[in-house]
């Protein structure tokens, strides 16, 4: 640890130990929830997170019903977002997540069901905070 220079000369083993699995409160007004799905392969990701008042991401957790390299690209995805501002989590695509984790061709949707994740989950958390601001403006 003491050796630690740069953040990618630890390597995680998001394949075998994927960090950040488990579920954020849905009420909260400050998460977002995202369950997106691929038909073909049956796999499912459930992916929050948890924004501040100045838009970063405090907290992102999953659950994917899915292969291993689905699980992987959520536990990597999550580990990225955390952090970041979620204009800038937007910006994540699947190649950022695929590369990452050296998935094979075949896997590449895999990452792809990741970033529409992520995605979502912002996408879920503006649309809850934007009906409470225009509420407050008192419009319909
Ligand atoms: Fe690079 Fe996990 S292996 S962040
Ligand atoms: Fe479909 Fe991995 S095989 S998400």
């Amino acid at each position: 640890v003491a050796a630690r220079r740069g953040y990618h000369e630890v390597v995680h083993d998001h394949f075998n130990n994927p960090g950040n699995v488990g579920s954020l409160d849905k009420e909260d007004k400050s998460v977002g929830s995202a369950l997106v799905g691929k038909a073909s392969c049956g796999d499912v990701i459930k992916l929050q997170v948890k924004v501040g008042e100045d838009g970063t991401i405090q907290d992102a957790k999953f659950k994917t019903f899915g292969c291993g390299s689905a699980i992987a690209s959520s536990s990597y995805a999550t580990e990225m977002i955390i952090g970041q501002n979620i204009t800038e989590a937007s910006k994540i695509t699947n190649s950022d997540i695929s590369s990452h984790l050296k998935l094979p061709p075949v896997k590449i949707h895999c990452s792809v069901l990741a970033e529409e994740a992520i995605q979502a989950a912002i996408a879920d958390y503006k649309t809850k905070n934007s009906s409470e601001a225009s509420a407050l403006r008192g419009t319909p």
